[in-house]
């Protein structure tokens, strides 16, 4: 199966940043192999800008951080599935942890809408999933990582399954610097994979990928685990060195 390694910048990097990213970068991964996924998300008006840059390798795939439901309309401050797919847009992230704590996004029925618009235009979509240090501690993970899932995918209705990736990012750990052990991230996605099995429309095989304070110290023993397929990156992704260092990793 591939591996995906995908970045998060959140509401970081400068123009100079950028820059300086992709110079590092290529100095490490210059080439990348088939079985490996490069993705990175930008703030959304940097997406052109890094489409067109001059010293970004044709491999890296660029997403959106978050998508509408709405394709159109009076919606001030979001970003249009259509207008994304227009751009040339490759994928979004759709209800990362920080959307839900920060911008309301409660919903996982209005998570679901948003997948199935973004699956509609074309774009490929990472939800995201993951339990609260709270839910983690009254033993709710399990509970919570089902709920998340089948609410906002049970109605899903998918042509290509290709375009579909499911990131465990457990809230405790995304950008703490404590990573779930490699254990607890595999129990979790044993269990995510359970789940997709109650959902006929999903396939079994989607990939999982775990989010969560990565970097190229922890990324070999979690991405050794069977139901590892990748890695969702905030920090660690900033930076071209460290980056590149996690696409090495995934090419093992
Ligand atoms: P982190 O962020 O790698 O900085 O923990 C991960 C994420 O939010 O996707």
């Amino acid at each position: 199966m591939k591996n995906y390694i995908v970045g998060n910048w959140k509401m970081n990097q400068s123009l100079e940043e950028i820059n300086a990213f992709f110079t590092s970068f290529n100095e490490i991964f210059p080439n990348t192999s088939d079985n490996v996924f490069v993705g990175v998300s930008p703030q959304s008006f940097h997406i052109p800008l890094l489409m067109s840059h001059p010293k970004k390798p044709e491999f890296i795939n660029i997403g959106a951080q978050n998508c509408s439901q709405h394709k159109s309309g009076a919606f001030t401050g979001e970003n249009s599935p259509n207008a994304l797919k227009e751009i040339g847009t490759v994928f979004t992230l759709i209800g990362h942890s920080e959307r839900r704590q920060f911008f309301g996004e409660t919903s996982n029925l209005a998570l679901g809408e948003k997948i199935q618009s973004a699956l509609d235009e074309g774009l490929q979509v990472i939800y995201c999933i993951g339990e609260s240090l709270q839910e983690r501690k009254q033993n709710l993970t399990q509970s919570v990582l089902k709920e998340q899932t089948i609410t906002a995918l049970k109605n899903i209705k998918i042509e290509n399954q290709d375009q579909l990736l499911i990131a465990y990012e457990p809230v405790w750990a995304i950008g703490t610097g404590e990573t779930a052990t490699p254990e607890q991230a595999e129990e979790a996605h044993q269990w995510i994979r359970g789940f997709l099995n109650e959902l006929p429309n999903i396939n079994q095989e989607t990939p999982l990928l775990y989010g969560g304070s990565v970097k190229p110290e922890n990324v070999d023993a979690l991405l050794a685990k069977e139901n590892i397929n990748g890695a969702l990156v905030g920090g660690a992704s900033l930076k071209g060195d460290s980056f590149g260092k996690l696409c090495l990793a995934a090419t093992k």
